[in-house]
């Protein structure tokens, strides 16, 4: 039995009220989260997006009928409540926001009656997760997820407030476009009037912005979908929203101030968190030497340093066979881990080798000084002095070395740093390290496809002073590229883009486009070109990211309302499916089964 609202209205949500409104008549509805029949007197704690109000139930204020439907009430009926707000009676609830009060009811409308749910609605649910997405129109009553979500629309609201205020025009570009092939994998939308033909989802609106910015629109921002058919992991997902940018007639500078007012404001205005402005600059070498990461967390030290020099004359052939094969010796310093157990070390090694090493070499110095070691017996006691040394070891510290090609190092050293870290608690979630990591290399080579790829993308400018060494030395130069980096996470990232048709046409040769093949791929962005073309640049977020961060989240599922799970699929609606046939003739499409 449901009944209508008819002749009801709302008053309040359930904790706008307070003892101020003692006295005062209300009207709140919302779902019954839990109900108690004391006898005589029944309690029920109401629930709406605010939080939790606590109802009071007795026949003499009531009267009979409402009495009788509130035996009824299980958790998830939606109710309409009227009643007087009064100090609550009973010790004051002081987890709730308005534990010092409780509504006496005068009547109760049953709205809607519920079943009994799969799981009960609570907040930090210990429900599995694949339940609760499947159920996801009821996980999203929790009220941590609404929370997320309610921040997530604050975000939202004041970002587009600010680039407003300085200047920017929101303006939305087209979601069904031209499949181009740099990048991740598209998702692709085949055409019905076009058999055979198909649209890409963008998997950002690049090559838009930098048209609108031809068209003279001067700064744009946009929320954008973006979608991108890649494998996920915690911080993925394949479609998900950027804070899309792009500005003219700008610079490195110009774009890194505007958006460090930009997060400055959206920080201490959502989180009262102050975020020292300049943010540090490091370029991507020098993040990578010392972090061995382009995503550096600043949250602690462990820095990586290249002990090569240091051990170029001692005998352990792996550190001797990697720097003869041109490689590198490098080590983190685990501060007062010199008493790990060997069988956390093992597992240390392992983890090191899931990132490409073939080995971890250590030594735990003792409390006395003297080195327990994977090596030692390779080496001097002098050696093994200036290897603490170098490392800046001290008795209690345990040194882990890794010794590779460079990059290999960099990966190995850069995530055990981090896994340290996770291990011995370092990671502070309401610690907020920013850092732009700028210089990224131009292009990086592809040993799949033989060939230069950007690093960013085709249409990035390349530094100035680098330029000349396009052919002779193409992965030495460094682009005007830049990214946000948050603890440890890409937040966003950007460039100042290329508007000289010369060095874009360059581009394109480096990276192994004919120049009939550039045109037909991008014929519209160099045609545009051909008609006036400010200085432009831009960057866009990770919008999802940047959400998880500021509500301290784990997972980009946590911030969006309704997210995929690793295999891209849709639990709750269990997207994708196979279509009907008469759809497939349509679209001229056949299936071959594998
Ligand atoms: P980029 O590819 O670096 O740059 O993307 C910008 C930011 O988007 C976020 N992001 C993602 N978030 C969730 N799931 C994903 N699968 C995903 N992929 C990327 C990241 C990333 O930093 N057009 C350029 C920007 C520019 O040059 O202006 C671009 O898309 O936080
Ligand atoms: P092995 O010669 O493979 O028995 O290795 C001797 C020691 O060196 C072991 O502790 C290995 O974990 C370590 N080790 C092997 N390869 C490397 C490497 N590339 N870098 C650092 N340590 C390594």
């Amino acid at each position: 039995m449901a009944e209508s609202m008819l002749g009801l209205k709302r008053s309040h949500r359930c904790t706008e009220l307070s003892l101020e409104n003692a006295g005062q008549e209300v009207t709140v509805m919302g779902w019954v989260q839990k109900s108690r029949n004391k006898g005589g007197i029944i309690f029920v704690d109401l629930r709406d997006r605010s939080g939790i109000l606590q109802i009071i139930f007795e026949e003499s204020d009531c009267g009979s009928e409402s009495f009788a439907k509130a035996e009824k009430l299980r958790s998830e009926f939606v109710i309409a409540v009227t009643g007087v707000v009064e100090k609550r009676s009973g010790a004051a609830n002081e987890n709730l926001a308005t534990g010092a009060i409780e509504v006496r009811a005068k009547s109760l409308r049953i709205l809607s009656e519920s079943e009994t749910p799969p799981f009960h609605i609570e907040e930090n649910s210990r429900t599995k997760e694949e339940l609760r997405l499947k159920y996801r129109f009821l996980d999203l009553r929790r009220p941590d997820i609404q929370r997320n979500l309610m921040f997530r629309s604050r975000i939202a609201i004041l970002t587009r407030q600010f680039l407003a205020e300085e200047g920017f025009l929101e303006i939305e570009t087209p979601t069904l476009i031209k499949s181009t092939p740099e990048g991740a994998r598209d998702y692709l939308v085949p055409s019905r009037v076009h058999p055979g033909s198909f649209y890409a989802l963008p998997q950002s609106p690049q090559l838009f912005k930098q048209l609108l910015m031809c068209s003279g629109y001067d700064r744009y921002f946009q929320l954008a979908r973006c979608y991108r058919d890649e494998d996920l992991r915690a911080d993925r997902q394949p479609e998900f929203t950027q804070i899309d940018m792009e500005m003219s007639f700008v610079d490195v500078d110009d774009v890194l101030d505007v958006n460090e007012r930009l997060l400055h404001r959206l920080f201490k205005e959502l989180l009262n968190v102050e975020v020292p402005l300049p943010i540090p600059r490091m370029t991507w070498q020098e993040a990578m030497n010392r972090f061995g990461s382009d995503k550096p967390d600043l949250r602690f030290g462990m820095e990586l340093k290249d002990v090569s020099e240091v051990v170029k004359d001692c005998e352990f052939v792996v550190f001797k066979s990697a720097l003869e094969n041109g490689g590198t010796v490098r080590g983190i310093n685990a501060q007062g881990q010199g008493a790990m157990p060997r069988k956390k070390i093992d597992a240390l090694v392992a983890y090191a080798k899931d990132f490409g090493a073939k080995g971890l070499a250590y030594v735990a110095i003792q409390e006395d000084g003297s080195y327990k070691s994977s090596f030692a017996k390779f080496m001097t006691e002098e050696q093994m002095k200036a290897l603490a040394d170098a490392m800046e070891g001290k008795p209690g510290d345990l040194l882990l070395f890794a010794a590779d090609k460079k990059e290999v190092v960099w990966s190995v050293l850069g995530n055990l740093r981090l896994e340290l870290a996770r291990q011995l608690d370092l990671l502070k979630k309401d610690d907020y390290k920013f850092l732009w990591v700028t210089e990224f290399p131009l292009l990086e080579y592809s040993e799949e496809e033989n060939r230069y790829v950007a690093m960013h993308h085709p249409f990035t400018m390349p530094m100035d002073e680098d330029w000349h060494l396009i052919d002779s030395d193409p992965g030495a130069v460094r682009a005007k590229a830049y990214d946000i980096v948050l603890n440890g996470t890409e937040l966003g990232g950007g460039s100042v883009r290329i508007h000289q048709s010369d060095i874009q046409s360059k581009m394109f040769e480096v990276l192994g486009f004919t120049p009939e093949k550039a045109q037909e791929q991008f014929g519209f962005l160099l045609d545009a070109f051909k008609y006036g073309v400010p200085p432009h640049a831009g960057l866009a977020y990770g919008f999802d990211r940047l959400a998880m961060l500021m509500v301290g989240a784990d997972n980009i599922r946590d911030v969006i309302a309704f997210p995929k799970v690793k295999d891209a699929s849709c639990l709750m609606t269990e997207a994708p499916t196979p279509v009907d046939e008469k759809q497939l003739q349509e679209l001229g499409i056949a299936i071959v089964k594998e």
